[in-house]
C-alpha cells in the first residue's frame, strides 16, 4: 500500500498577486467582481479574463473554474486558475473550503506540486476562519482514496500552498495551525474509513487508533475481549459474537492542563469494521461499502488528535466499540436476548440493527468514566440516507441547546447537519414483550426509532446523535468532494471541543 494522503507545507503571504511563486494561482473571482486588488488580471492573462467574461465562459459562479496562462513578464506563476466564489455577499467559510479543494485538485491533475491562494478581502466570513476553511480546503485535495493499485502511477501530491492575505490581516498563526491539523485529521479518518475490512480488523483498527492517539498526545487504553466481558457488555459481546475477529474497545482521554471544572466531554463512535447484516444478512448489492461502518469510529478517533495537537479548552473521553457484524454459527439471531452492561435487556429482532447495541454499551461505559455531556456518531440507519439523502447528517439529541451547540459547530466545520425529532412517542415502536425493549422499531421512522434507542444508554446527560450513514461516503465525485470516505463529523466533534468556551456556561 502506498500513501493515501499528505499534509503539504502551508505557509503565509502578504506579497503582491505579481510575485506569488507558484505552479498555480488560484483566484477566487465573484460574480458581480470589481477586481478590487486584482487589476491586473486581464493584463496578465493576456485578456482571456475579459474575453472569457464577455462570451460568458466565466460568470463567477460558485466552483465554476477558468484556467489561463499568464502573459511572460506580467506575473510569476505560469498558470492562473480563477475559481467561481458565487455572490460577493453569499460568501461563507465552507465555500471557501470548497475552493482551496478545487484549487488543490486542479493543480494535482495537472501535475503540479505547489499553488498560491489570493485570498481577497472579504466581508461576511471572519479572517481566521476564511484562513481556517482554505487550508482545510487544499489539505483535502491531498487525498487518494485507492491505496492498493500496483499498476497506477503515483500520484501526484501537492508539496506546498501559499496563501496570500489581504493586508493588515490580523495574525493568521491560530487559524493556520487549526486548518492544518483538521485538514490532516479529516484525511486520516477518510483514510481508516477506505481501508477494506480484511485489513481493518477491529484488532488492527484498534492498534492504528493507539499509535495515532499516542502521536497526537492523548492517553489511549483499548480494551481486549476479557476485559470486555469483565464489564459485562453484553450488547457489543453479542454483535462480536458470530465474527471470528475478537472485538476491541478503544478508549481515548484528552485531560489539558488548564479546563473547565466539571466539565466531560464523551464521544462514542460506532467501529463497525465491516456490517454484513449478521444473521438477517444484507443483499449483496453495496455490500462492499458497509467496509465504513467504522466511519463514526474513525470520526472520534481524529476528532480527539485534533483536540490534543490543537490544546482544546475541555477535557474528552473517547469510546470506540469496535467489532465485525458477521453471521456464523455461534452468531446471535432474531429473537435472542442481550444484557446491556447498564443491566437493561434488548430483544435483538433484526441483527443488522447492530450500530445502536454496541454505541449503548459505549454511551454507557463513557458516563461510567465521567462524561458529561455526550455525542454519539455513527453511520447507523439506511432511514436516514431516504430521509436526509448523501450530503446532510441527521441530527438528534436532547435539550435543544446542546444540539445547538453541535449544530453551529457543525456549522463551522462545514459538515452539514439537519435536526430531527426525538419525540418520546415514537418509543412505542421498541415495546418489546420479553424484554426492556427491542432493538428495531420497523421501517417508519427508522432513523428516528435508532436515534430513540441510543437515548436509552445516555442516563439522561446531555446527548447528541448524529446519523452519517449517508454522508460518510460520497458515490460520485464533485469538483470540491472527490469520490470515497468524507471524514464526515471530524471537524464537528473537534470544533465543539475547540470552542468549548462557548457552552460551558450554558451547562
Ligand atoms: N450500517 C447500517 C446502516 C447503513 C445503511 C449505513 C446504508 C450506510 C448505508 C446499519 O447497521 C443497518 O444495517 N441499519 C439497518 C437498521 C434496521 C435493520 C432497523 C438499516 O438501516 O436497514
Ligand atoms: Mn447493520
Ligand atoms: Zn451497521
Amino acid at each position: 500500500m502506498h500513501t493515501v494522503h499528505k499534509t503539504p507545507a502551508v505557509t503565509v503571504t502578504a506579497k503582491a498577486t505579481r510575485d506569488l511563486d507558484a505552479d498555480l494561482l488560484i483566484i477566487p473571482v465573484f460574480e458581480d467582481d470589481d477586481l478590487a486588488g486584482e487589476s491586473e488580471l486581464d493584463t496578465a492573462s493576456g485578456g482571456e479574463y475579459t474575453r472569457a467574461r464577455s462570451r460568458g465562459e466565466f460568470t463567477g459562479k460558485a466552483f465554476e473554474q477558468f484556467l489561463t496562462s499568464v502573459s511572460p513578464g506580467t506575473w510569476k506563476a505560469p498558470r492562473a486558475l480563477l475559481v467561481g466564489a458565487g455572490g460577493r455577499k453569499d460568501l461563507t467559510a465552507e465555500r471557501l473550503r470548497r475552493i482551496g479543494t478545487i484549487g488543490g485538485l486542479a493543480a494535482r491533475q495537472r501535475r503540479m506540486t505547489s499553488v498560491a491562494i489570493a485570498l481577497r478581502p472579504v466581508d461576511g466570513v471572519k479572517s481566521d476562519r476564511a484562513v481556517q476553511a482554505l487550508v482545510e480546503g487544499a489539505i483535502l485535495a491531498n487525498f487518494e482514496g485507492m491505496s492498493y493499485k500496483t499498476a497506477e502511477p503515483r500520484p501526484v501530491w501537492l508539496e506546498h500552498v501559499e496563501l496570500r492575505l489581504p493586508n493588515g490581516s490580523p495574525d493568521p498563526a491560530q487559524a493556520l495551525e487549526r486548518g492544518r491539523v483538521l485538514g490532516e485529521y479529516t484525511n486520516v479518518a477518510r483514510a481508516l474509513s477506505n481501508e477494506p475490512s480484511n485489513i481493518l480488523t477491529p484488532r488492527e483498527f484498534s492498534d492504528r487508533a493507539k499509535d495515532i492517539a499516542i502521536a497526537a498526545g492523548l492517553r489511549v487504553e483499548v480494551l481486549d475481549e476479557q476485559q470486555i466481558a469483565a464489564l459485562e457488555m453484553g450488547l457489543l459481546l453479542g454483535v462480536a459474537r458470530g465474527s471470528g475477529q475478537p472485538p476491541r474497545v478503544v478508549v481515548l482521554h484528552h485531560e489539558p492542563k488548564k479546563a473547565a471544572k466539571g466539565v466531560v466531554l464523551g464521544l462514542v463512535g460506532k467501529g463497525i469494521t465491516f456490517d454484513t447484516g449478521g444473521i438477517s444478512i444484507k443483499s449483496a448489492d453495496n455490500m462492499d461499502k458497509m467496509k465504513d461502518d467504522m466511519s463514526g469510529g474513525a470520526a472520534v478517533l481524529c476528532a480527539m488528535a485534533a483536540m490534543s495537537r490543537l490544546n482544546a479548552p475541555v477535557r474528552c473521553i473517547g469510546v470506540i466499540p469496535a467489532t465485525e457484524n458477521m453471521p456464523g454459527g455461534r452468531a446471535i439471531k432474531p429473537g435472542d436476548i442481550l444484557k446491556s452492561a447498564e443491566g437493561k435487556t434488548v430483544e435483538v429482532l433484526n441483527t443488522d440493527a447492530e450500530g445502536r447495541l454496541i454505541l449503548g454499551d459505549g454511551l454507557w461505559y463513557a458516563r461510567k468514566l465521567g462524561a458529561t455531556h455526550l455525542v454519539d456518531v455513527a453511520t447507523l440507519t439506511g432511514a436516514c440516507v431516504v430521509a436526509l439523502g448523501k450530503t446532510t447528517s441527521g441530527l438528534f439529541g436532547t435539550p435543544a441547546w446542546w444540539v445547538e451547540q453541535v449544530r453551529h459547530a457543525s456549522e463551522r466545520a462545514g459538515d452539514r447537519v439537519w435536526p430531527m425529532p426525538v419525540f418520546d412517542d415514537y418509543k412505542d415502536l421498541l415495546k418489546s414483550e420479553i424484554a426492556d425493549f427491542t432493538n428495531t422499531g420497523g421501517h417508519a421512522g427508522g432513523a428516528i426509532t435508532g436515534a430513540l434507542f441510543v437515548k436509552e444508554f445516555t442516563g439522561n446527560l446531555p446527548w447528541v446523535h448524529i446519523d452519517i450513514a449517508g454522508t460518510a461516503w460520497a458515490e460520485e465525485a464533485k469538483p470540491y468532494q472527490p469520490k470515497g470516505a468524507t471524514g464526515v463529523a471530524v471537524r464537528t466533534l473537534a470544533e465543539l471541543a475547540l470552542d468549548a468556551e462557548s457552552w460551558i456556561n450554558l451547562t
